[in-house]
């Protein structure tokens, strides 16, 4: 796959450039020559996962972060699974502390921070407002620690997890995955929610496996010029 424009001649006077930019997200173990590879398959920009559903911060994607730098990928994002497994003891704010000192003792820093909200494996009770106050305890304390906090989340999770028009985030980013809908078929299937009226990022597929012997879940950017 290469990353490709589309020139769209308006009117006689007024030409447009539009670029899609391409990115994925992987839990594999990625070698630098891996990403080389994947940079030259047209991918812009890499998430990697920092904090698991375990309630521990996740090694392979900090350690992916050096190797996608060292690569040469400018745009690195980072995404994190909360733990509400009764197992986890730390609150919310600890739990977002302990990915952010990592990331601070590797020497690494991320450009953007998507808190991956699902119903699926998320070990979410049922109490709303519970899990609302727990989620804006991740935002609050993310946003000490980073400028740029989006959320992952497609509306069934949201709505099972905090309601469907709960909207405590509708003024961060959206990572919205919708599988086997081309990006061209996204906006006719999008349904507002949560106060968000369209997704920054689309995750269009998952566990592909690409060209470069890694398996990826593949996103576009909706607004590339909107960093
Ligand atoms: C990732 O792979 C490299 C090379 O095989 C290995 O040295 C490293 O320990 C692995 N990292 C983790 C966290 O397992
Ligand atoms: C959720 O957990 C089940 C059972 O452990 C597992 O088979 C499945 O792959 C998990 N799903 C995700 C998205 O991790
Ligand atoms: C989620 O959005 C899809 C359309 O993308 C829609 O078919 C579905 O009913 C929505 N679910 C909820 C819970 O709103
Ligand atoms: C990508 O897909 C894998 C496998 O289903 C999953 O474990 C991973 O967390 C996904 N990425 C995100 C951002 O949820």
């Amino acid at each position: 796959m290469k990353s490709f424009c589309v020139i769209l001649v308006l009117l006689a006077y007024s030409t447009t450039i539009t670029c899609r930019k391409y990115g994925f997200d992987s839990t594999q173990n990625i070698t630098v020559s891996q990403f080389a590879c994947l940079a030259n398959e047209g991918y812009s920009f890499f998430i990697a996962r920092i904090y698991r559903s375990k309630g521990i911060v996740d090694d392979v994607g900090l350690e992916n972060i050096a190797r996608a730098s060292e690569a040469g990928f400018h745009e690195i994002h980072g995404y994190f699974f909360p733990c509400l497994k009764s197992e986890c003891r730390q609150s919310a704010a600890q739990q977002i502390d302990e990915a952010f000192t990592a990331l601070e003792e590797e020497g690494l820093e991320i450009d953007k921070l998507w808190l991956d909200i699902q119903i699926e494996n998320g070990s979410w009770g049922t109490d709303k407002k519970h899990n609302q106050a727990f989620i804006k305890e991740l935002i609050d304390e993310a946003e000490h620690e980073t400028e740029k906090v989006g959320i992952y989340t497609q509306n069934d999770s949201w709505k099972n997890i905090v309601g469907i028009d709960w909207n405590y985030a509708n003024n961060k980013y959206l990572w919205y995955p919708r599988f086997n809908k081309t990006p061209e078929e996204l906006t006719s299937v999008f349904m507002p929610f949560g106060g968000w009226k369209k997704p920054k990022l689309h995750q269009f597929d998952q566990n592909v496996k690409s060209k470069c012997d890694v398996k990826i879940n593949r996103s576009w950017d909706i607004d590339p010029q909107e960093f």
